[in-house]
């Protein structure tokens, strides 16, 4: 495999889909696996198969309509949820199981009142059943952010031993900030046995509005696997987002790390997972937001109708968003309204702007956003005076 590729995981229909809220049906989630296949992603996480026998029925359709991605399943370190996920796999072209346990001291004391030796034990035999069903084995250390990178780096050479292929190092907690997950990666890549087999993945947590951040520093320090959702949902604040990920990636060309996902496809995606959990996104969200191509300043118009880079490091159509919006409103100048009255139509001298833009400014005074039917009043006016040349 390409030592620069960046597999994307995606968890939006497991670690997304268990906030409340966002619960979907096994229909909905077929629908939604298919769009993730064809986005590109290279995992897709279906569910938590031993939570209930809807969540095992989901893993298994998903599991036998998927053509492209490895399916995953999620399980604790427990015998019976790795059986029970085995057998919901099973119809998988390329199944994955994704176990593990709490490796934090938070975790092993007030979860699970034991020692470091014991979840070290535990970790192993989870693994070693889970070979029995499949080839490929995620580990995960619950509260990896939280661990000290000493105890990960045991733990995780354990795992290696025992033969898991995907080392998951989630910060569940959202805690850490980015230097201090690179740095824990790095540790990682530096400190443990048989690390150069195994893909190191990054699973972030956003309740300190770093999970995109994070990501981005596991994988410059080594991480070739980032575990994401669309739109970010997902516990509490949400996981890293996969569009900002794969933008980021992609606008970045030094990192010299990439995804093989269709961004053309992201917006619409966007909108799927939107409309199918009832989960709105905020309009200033990064890449998928309404606001996130659209300009209302006068200043920052005036610049993006002169050139759409001055104000624009993406190219919308890249994300598949059609066009840049230029939104009118008082803080708007000539420049924007000439622009927008052009798009309907309508060809302004530079003494018939002038007099259009104090009629405007009358309009965008009183309301929030002036819109396409107040252009057209806004132009009846100057029209009685002078005659408007229409395109
Ligand atoms: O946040 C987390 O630690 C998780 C694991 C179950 C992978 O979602
Ligand atoms: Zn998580």
């Amino acid at each position: 495999m390409n030592d620069n590729k960046v597999q994307i995981f995606d968890t939006t229909l497991r670690d997304g889909e268990q906030v409340p809220g966002c619960k979907l049906d096994t229909s909905q989630k077929l629908i939604i696996a298919e769009r993730l296949d064809n986005l590109g992603v290279d995992i897709i996480e279906a569910g938590f198969p031993v939570s209930s026998p809807g969540d095992f029925n989901s893993v298994s359709e998903i599991s036998k309509l998927v053509k492209n991605a490895t399916v995953c399943g999620l399980t604790r370190a427990v015998k019976k949820d790795i059986e029970v996920a085995a057998e919901a796999l099973k119809g998988a072209i390329k199944p994955r199981i994704h176990t593990g346990i709490g490796t934090s001291d938070s975790h092993i004391l007030h979860k699970f009142n034991t020692t470091q030796e014991e979840v070290i034990q535990r970790a192993k035999q989870a693994v070693s059943h889970a070979k029995n069903f499949v080839d490929d084995v995620e580990f995960y250390a619950e509260d990896a952010g939280r661990t000290s990178n000493e105890f990960l780096a045991k733990v995780c050479e354990e795992v290696i031993q025992a033969g898991a292929t995907v080392l998951n190092i989630p910060d569940t907690t959202g805690y850490c900030l980015p230097e201090e997950y690179g740095a824990k990666i790095k540790y990682l890549k530096e400190h443990v046995k048989g690390i150069g087999n195994v893909t190191i993945s990054c699973h972030c947590h956003n309740d300190l509005g770093l999970a995109t951040a994070n990501s981005i520093a596991g994988a410059i320090n080594g991480a070739r696997q980032i575990e994401c959702t669309i739109n970010g949902i997902g516990e509490r604040a949400g996981n890293t987002a996969l569009e900002e990920v794969v933008m980021i990636l992609k606008q970045h060309p030094y990192l010299n790390l990439q995804t093989d996902i269709n961004t053309k496809l992201l917006y619409d995606t966007s909108l799927m997972v939107r409309e199918k959990m009832g989960m709105p996104v905020q309009p200033n969200k990064a890449i998928v937001g309404a606001n996130a191509f659209a300009h209302s300043s006068g200043i920052h118009q005036d610049g993006v109708i002169k050139n759409r880079e001055t104000y624009e490091i993406i190219n919308p159509e890249e994300v598949g968003v059609t066009e840049s919006a230029i939104i009118l409103t008082a803080r708007s100048g000539r420049a924007a309204l000439a622009y927008r009255a052009k798009k309907i139509g309508y060809e302004l001298t530079k003494i018939q702007l002038d007099s259009a833009y104090q009629t405007f400014l009358k309009f965008a005074d009183k309301q929030k956003e002036v819109i396409d039917e107040d252009i057209h009043l806004i132009m009846e006016q100057v029209n009685k005076f002078s005659k408007i040349a229409m395109l």
